[in-house]
């Protein structure tokens, strides 16, 4: 009997996780009749993942808490529709060609200028307007091993598209291992013509639950220690400047709250810069880039890349609309910390390149790991 269980018990691990392809399931059709699919990603302990197509976007992640109940720490909606409304302010979705901001929409690349959408006065924001990569259907292909399991979304963005050069061949995989609860994001492209290209998740993050009220609980650490000085628009000058004595000092610990009134008095509204990560640790591929932790959850969450910036945003746009199951997503009540080259890295010579040649690959990869933080034992 014992050696029955026993072995039914080894049966369902395995068919849980090792080995099982993630299944998909429809998440319903686009505006122009593209069905889209959502696939879940799971592991034996505690963490359930869900991408889909449109955007090759996280659209679910549920991590356990101290006492091992698993909440949805991500913002995002019910289904298509909600992705391709107003409402959605890039939640969870694979950002670029170029993510962030290109000053006035114009570059010049091997001679020729290019222009771009101004679809964030004055400037390009996030790859452009319906054609940007967070918009696109991608192809998916599930797969497992018995590490764990992960889709792999692959997408073409044609010559010309969004005004960007070149065709880019584009794979963005996300990765769930059977015994860690995290997910890797990994991306790489390739190109017929030079091109700038800048990755990045967009998934705004509220540890306490997705819809709880606001993210200004959560301290944060940023291993961070200069930023990327910009100008009114949200375009770096150039300058490369220490955080010690600004608002965006997080190299300890910081409630995110502390001093977001006095940063929310800038032309950033809140929290809204790009963060220089430190030098990566000798013979390291991937950098501590930050950590966020809620108290009342206990849930941490690190953030490590092979990215030398940080974006971090502290939701500051989000304005009261209605996500999954009809919750509220107020001011303030997600951030979002995206991994990526620095903004408008395509006109800083100073800045390290987002050029990809014909010839090259462009590869990048994030891992959000979650974890549970004990409380401090009391002091007598
Ligand atoms: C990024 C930008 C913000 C804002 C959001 C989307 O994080 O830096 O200014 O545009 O995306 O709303």
């Amino acid at each position: 009997m014992k050696l029955t269980l026993a072995i039914f018990g080894a049966f369902l691990m395995t068919s849980v996780v090792s080995g099982a392809e993630p299944v998909s399931e429809p998440f319903g059709k686009t505006k122009d009749g593209q069905a889209v699919e959502l696939y879940t990603l799971k592991n034996s302990t505690g963490l359930v993942a869900k991408v889909m197509t449109r955007g090759a976007t996280l659209v679910q992640l549920h991590v356990p808490d101290k006492d091992g109940k698993a909440a949805d720490v991500i913002l995002g909606f019910d289904d298509v529709t909600g992705y391709e409304s107003e409402d959605n302010q890039y939640f969870g979705c694979t950002t670029g060609r170029v993510c962030n901001r290109i000053a006035k929409g114009k570059f010049t690349l091997e001679g020729t200028e290019y222009t771009l959408a101004i679809n964030n006065e004055p400037n390009h924001l996030h790859g452009g307007l319906d054609k940007s990569l967070d918009k696109l259907v991608w192809k998916a292909s599930p797969y497992s091993n018995e590490k764990g399991q992960g889709v792999k979304f692959t997408v073409t963005s044609p010559d010309g598209d969004e005004g960007y050069p070149g065709t880019l061949e584009i794979t963005v995989s996300y990765y769930v291992p059977n015994d860690t609860n995290s997910i890797s994001i990994s991306y790489t492209a390739i190109t017929d013509k030079a091109t700038p290209v800048n990755l990045t998740n967009h998934a705004y993050f509220n540890l306490a639950g997705e819809g709880s009220e606001t993210v200004l609980n959560h301290s944060l650490r940023l291993n961070a220690d200069n930023y990327t000085v910009s100008d009114d628009t949200m375009i770096p000058t150039g300058e490369i400047a220490p955080v010690e004595g600004t608002d965006l000092d997080f190299r300890e610990r910081t409630v995110i709250g502390k001093r977001i009134e006095s940063i929310g008095k800038t032309a950033a509204i809140g929290y809204d810069h790009n963060f220089v990560l430190n030098a990566r640790e000798e013979g390291k591929t991937m950098t501590l880039a930050a950590i966020v932790v809620e108290k009342e959850s206990g849930r941490r969450m690190l953030v490590m890349t092979t990215e030398p910036g940080i974006q971090f945003y502290s939701g500051n746009f989000l304005k009261g609309q209605k996500g999954k199951g009809g919750k509220t997503y107020a001011h303030r009540s997600a951030l979002c910390l995206e991994t990526q080259h620095y903004p408008d890295s395509v006109n800083h010579e100073n800045f390290p390149t987002t050029i990809l040649k014909p010839g090259e690959k462009y590869e990048s990869k994030t891992t959000y790991t979650f974890e549970i933080e004990k409380p401090e034992p009391a002091k007598n």
